[in-house]
């Protein structure tokens, strides 16, 4: 039987997604960015982005519906990030899914972000028509599941949070360890506005990473007598500023300057990470490594990464479409299709009113709280 479909909402932040699911496969995967709107504020303005979403949550569901050739009557539930995330705009994405999930008379399912970008990996895209096959592409195998004998890890990476998490089964979540100050994304947006490279600054850092050289500018390894598996990029963002401070006190930077400095920033942070990765693949076994968020779009942290996995014969897992790196309601769509399953079996019915869950923890979902 084909699994019903799912209309999925995230407004955690500064995109407008919403998207239709059945079961893994993205039906359609509307993000409505507001980028230019937050460029002047050099980072995501919180009451700019409420009052966005409100402008944007209505047109981009019709949107959704419409380039899936499907019609509210279709939608059997709604999932909506409940957090964690900015406040004032999860509630736009809550008040609306409510409304809608009571308009259509299906359940209305809460939803963790981070879980969205940690089961990012497992979306499929829609088959073509023609294509017999129904989901991964041509020579990738599906990804293997999580058992608690394999559990799988999650390397999460994005503007928000940087995560190290333990997958024994889907739906329990164990944080080995993450950033104890800036997330990997935020900290390259920071030292991005440094350089007046604008927001977000991960890819132009990238971009000009590209053209650099990694090794000009020798930038710390930070927490390596920590004994844990936890990150710090608050050292590497304070060496960054006081070497643009000296070298723009001396002139003005040079191209060659700028490039060589992001490819030096970006190489600290992302080395920082693979050290700690193989740490705890040191100590502990898994199935396959399974990587989202934001910066998980960037070539050359997906390079370092599967460097750092070589060794070990583990598979680097990346969702299918750097789309899916982003923030977008596919990957909510995706959660939601395993706790639709649940929720049935548990009896159905319509869903009692979601509170905003701003700092809602991954972990806290294996222990229902
Ligand atoms: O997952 P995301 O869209 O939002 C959060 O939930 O945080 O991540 C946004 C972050 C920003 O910090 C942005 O600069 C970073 O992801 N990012 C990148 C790239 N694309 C986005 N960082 C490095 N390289 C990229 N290509
Ligand atoms: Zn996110």
């Amino acid at each position: 039987m084909p699994q019903p479909y799912i209309l999925a909402i995230d407004t955690s932040c500064d995109e407008t997604a919403v998207a239709v699911v059945q079961g893994h496969q993205v039906i359609s995967n509307v993000v409505a960015s507001q980028v230019e709107l937050h460029k002047p504020y050099g980072g995501v303005f919180p009451t700019v982005a409420k009052q966005a979403h409100r402008e944007n949550i209505a047109p981009a569901t019709a949107a959704a519906l419409r380039r899936a050739h499907l019609t509210s009557a279709d939608i059997a539930a709604v999932a909506v990030t409940q957090g964690p995330g900015l406040a004032p705009a999860l509630e736009v994405g809550i008040e609306f899914a409510q409304k809608i999930a009571a308009e259509w008379q299906v359940p209305l399912l809460g939803i963790n972000h981070l879980e969205g970008h940690v089961l990012s990996v497992l979306a499929t895209p829609k088959p073509r028509p023609s294509s017999k096959s129904t989901s991964a592409r041509p020579h990738e195998l599906p990804p293997a599941l999580p058992t608690p004998e394999k559990p799988v890890l999650a390397v999460m990476v994005s503007g928000r949070h940087t995560e190290f998490i333990a997958i024994p089964t889907i739906g329990t979540y164990h944080k080995l360890g993450g950033s104890v100050d800036d997330a990997a994304g935020e900290a390259l947006d920071k030292v991005g506005r440094m350089l007046d490279f604008g927001y977000p600054a991960g890819p132009v850092i990238e971009e000009f990473a590209r053209r650099g050289n990694p090794t000009a500018y020798p930038f710390p390894l930070p927490m390596t007598t920590s004994g844990d598996y936890n990150l710090s990029f608050s050292g590497l963002k304070t060496y960054a500023r006081n070497k643009i401070e000296t070298l723009s006190g001396e002139h003005r930077l040079t191209k060659t300057e700028v490039f060589d400095f992001s490819a030096s920033f970006q190489r600290a942070v992302f080395r920082s990470i693979c050290y700690k990765l193989n740490k705890i693949l040191q100590h502990q076994q898994f199935n396959e490594v399974w990587l989202g968020g934001g910066v998980a779009a960037n070539a050359e942290l997906r390079h370092q990464l599967r460097l750092t996995l070589k060794p070990f014969n583990l598979k680097l897992r990346v969702p299918y479409t750097k789309k899916l790196c982003g923030d977008n309601a596919a990957m909510i769509g995706v959660v939601a299709s395993y706790q639709l399953n649940q929720f049935l079996s548990g009896g159905g019915g319509l869903s009692a009113p979601l509170d905003r869950k701003p700092r809602w923890e991954l972990e806290s979902l294996s222990s229902g709280t």
